[in-house]
């Protein structure tokens, strides 16, 4: 090893300073992680501050402090996860999103229910937004919360939801149940009624310096010139007048989101040193993953639509590795919904790869699943999938059918066109599809953030409305009930088999449609995203172990899913998925390449039947072939290109080589098939 630099050693002796309560073998362990991530810090950090070294030393005397403030059996976690550090690449990992409140009550109330989760086989919990927000601290804010997202206290706890030794309590209660505990930390804005922003606006100059104040509108005016918006409906614009700001001159705030989210200043070195206090607060009461919401949008220059600037993952850098050395039990997840050739940055690429988050939204392949599904077609998906820059190898995509938040169409013009089709015309395609206006659409989605100026406009709906069961149910039709699960089985398939973290949203496993009621609460009725948020539905939730019901099927289908993914070595996170062309067009066919065994997906994306060429599966390196989600042997028949795989309306196929001990008849179960829709899997029409 290199000897550190003097910054480095002088930032080493603030961290021995701060540490020194721990016992002597402790600090030394500190001092060895100080050693491998602090040049980390230092490079991050330098990027971005005129005075990076200094700086350094601060971070390193809190990053000493947090980890003589850890619990012994945090300590033991970061022991443990130093000798798992890909945990969540193991394909045992099955992710769950939820709001604490909306799924089981309280904090206490989602301990209760962690038998429900292992049912799922989940291992990685995501609670929605649970520290205190500006409705938490004055009932009468107007305009809501942003589901969570307005932040007033990052040190408390939602109080209808419990407290802070309730989370404590509940991170524990979920390592025990081998569940890692994931929760956002809003690194973007604070609420108007942060006691920053109260400050600011009580005239302290230090406060005013925590964001982007300008007397006039000169300034916003001109970034405005390259900003998109990102609520234009409800929030248009991005800077917001407030009175008592400059000292009751009044001035003008940057808040890229609602007007009560006001951007945080992270030019001001204060704003960073704060905002690692609490990420290594929230370290210490034992959350695993911290999602870094709106992270792109932390860094403004003019003349960009400031979203993933290079200082964003500079910054990124420097707090993960400070984080590390004092927790490294922690990962960071980039909530970042960018476009596709903008993603991988948040993983790191260049000199900073491996170094910035552990996990980033795919949300690209969640769009071409959704646009495979209305178009029958699966070209653009393997277009977009096509020549995307590898991730680095210690990282993971979090894959997902939907979140909390609307659907926004993250189609790139140039995919598009290379498959014969108008960007802009597709994504306004999508919206119509989704919304149910387009004519025969099987979706029931609201329209989103409509705006005009731009023609754009994204989807709110729920997994299984968007798939068709709403329709289906109106239509008093078993077959479109069929198909409908076939795609939401289809959708789930994809996700749980790219590699990663698949995150299902609550109410999804039980086929929720949505809350009908959502717009009657308050602060809700601008913000449609609240009809995917439904209350857990417990009694939904009775039906899961009845075949005989919609839930039922469903959450057979995901548990299903769960065990066999979790059997598959292959499906580890540090390999690839990347697209085939197997010849069909309706068929999404990803090819995986893992020491342990190539895997071949195959997704049909359509209603029909479909033939796929089985030479071209077996040049991928297939030569028995072993279809692991139902479990059965395909076999193939002649046909016009040869040999042929005859794969049913939207099938999921993960194709395996079969083990010589294997029957090419297969399990009974498999045999009957466990895809939605009642086609087998193994039968040839
Ligand atoms: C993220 C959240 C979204 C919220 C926004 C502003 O995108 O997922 O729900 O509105 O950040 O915090």
């Amino acid at each position: 090893m290199n000897d550190p630099s003097p910054p480095l050693e002088r930032a080493l002796v603030a961290l021995r300073d701060s540490a020194s309560d721990l016992p002597e073998h402790v600090v030394e362990q500190l001092v060895d992680r100080w050693h491998r991530w602090g040049p980390d810090v230092l490079d991050g950090l330098a990027d971005v501050y005129p005075d990076a070294e200094e700086l350094t030393a601060r971070v390193a005397a809190r990053v000493g402090a947090a980890a003589a403030a850890r619990r012994p059996a945090l300590r033991h976690r970061d022991a443990q996860r130093l000798l798992r550090p890909d945990w969540f690449q193991q394909p045992d990992v099955v992710g769950y999103v939820a709001y604490a409140d909306r799924f089981a009550g309280t904090l206490r109330g989602v301990a209760d229910r962690i038998g429900y989760l292992r049912e799922l086989g989940v291992g990685y919990l995501h609670l929605m937004p649970l520290l205190a927000t500006r409705t938490d601290v004055d009932p009468s804010a107007e305009g809501g919360d942003d589901g969570g997202y307005a932040v007033a206290d990052y040190r408390r706890v939602r109080p209808h939801l419990g407290t802070v030794q309730d989370l404590a309590d509940l991170a524990d209660r979920l390592h025990e149940a081998g569940i890692s505990l994931t929760v956002d930390l809003v690194l973007n804005h604070v609420a108007r009624e942060h006691e920053w922003a109260v400050g600011a606006r009580a005239g302290d100059e230090r406060l005013s310096r925590f964001f982007h104040v300008f007397a006039d509108r000169t300034t916003p005016a001109a970034y405005e010139r390259t900003l998109p918006e990102v609520f234009p409906d409800f929030a248009p614009g991005s800077f917001t007048h407030d009175p008592d700001l400059l000292g009751g001159r009044g001035g003008w705030v940057w808040t890229t989101f609602n007007s009560f989210q006001w951007d945080l200043n992270w030019a001001n070195p204060e704003v960073l040193l704060e905002m690692l206090g609490v990420v290594l607060d929230l370290a210490n009461l034992g959350v695993d993953v911290l999602r870094l919401d709106a992270v792109a949008f932390i860094w403004k220059r003019m003349g960009t639509d400031c979203q993933g600037q290079p200082e964003v993952h500079a910054i990124v850098q420097a707090l993960r590795a400070a984080t590390r050395v004092a927790a490294p039990s922690v990962v960071f997840k980039a909530e970042a919904i960018v476009a596709p050739d903008r993603l991988t940055a948040y993983l790191g690429t260049g000199r900073r790869a491996g170094r910035v988050s552990d996990l980033a939204y795919h949300n690209s392949f969640m769009v071409q699943l959704w646009s495979a599904l209305a178009t029958g077609r699966a070209d653009l998906a393997r277009q977009s999938l096509t020549g995307r820059p590898p991730k680095p190898v210690g990282t993971a995509w979090a894959t997902y059918v939907r979140c909390h938040d609307d659907i926004g169409w993250a189609v790139d013009d140039a995919d598009a066109a290379a498959v014969g089709l108008s960007g802009w015309a597709h994504r306004s395609f999508l919206s119509a599809f989704y919304s149910g206006r387009y004519p025969g659409s099987f979706a029931r989605g609201l329209v989103f953030q409509h705006n005009p100026a731009t023609g754009d406009a994204r989807i709110s709906g729920s997994a299984a409305a968007l798939a068709g069961l709403a329709a289906a149910l109106e239509h008093d039709s078993a077959e479109e009930v069929d198909l409908a699960l076939g795609r939401l089985f289809l959708l789930h398939a994809a996700v749980y088999g790219f590699g990663g973290v698949p995150l299902l949203y609550s109410g999804d496993e039980l086929a929720h449609l949505g809350d009908p009621h959502w717009a009657a609460e308050p602060g809700h009725a601008a913000d449609n995203r609240w009809v995917h948020r439904p209350r857990m539905d417990w009694a939904l939730a009775e039906q899961r172990h009845d075949p005989a019901t919609v839930p039922g099927r469903v959450f057979a289908g995901l548990r299903h899913l769960a065990a066999v993914r979790a059997g598959l070595p292959s499906l580890h996170a540090a390999v690839e998925s990347v697209p085939l062309d197997v010849g069909n067009d309706a068929v999404l066919a990803l090819l995986r390449r893992h020491a342990a065994g190539t895997l071949v997906q195959l997704y049909n994306v359509s209603s029909a039947w479909q033939r796929v060429p089985a030479g071209r599966v077996r040049a991928a390196g297939l030569q028995r072939l072993w279809e692991h989600v139902s479990g059965f042997a395909p076999h193939t028949e002649p046909g016009a290109s040869g040999d042929e795989l005859a794969v049913p309306p939207y099938a999921a196929w993960w194709l395996g080589e079969r083990d010589e001990e294997r029957p090419p008849g297969g399990r009974a179960a498999g045999r009957r098939g466990v895809a939605g829709a009642r086609v087998r899997q193994d039968a040839v029409p």
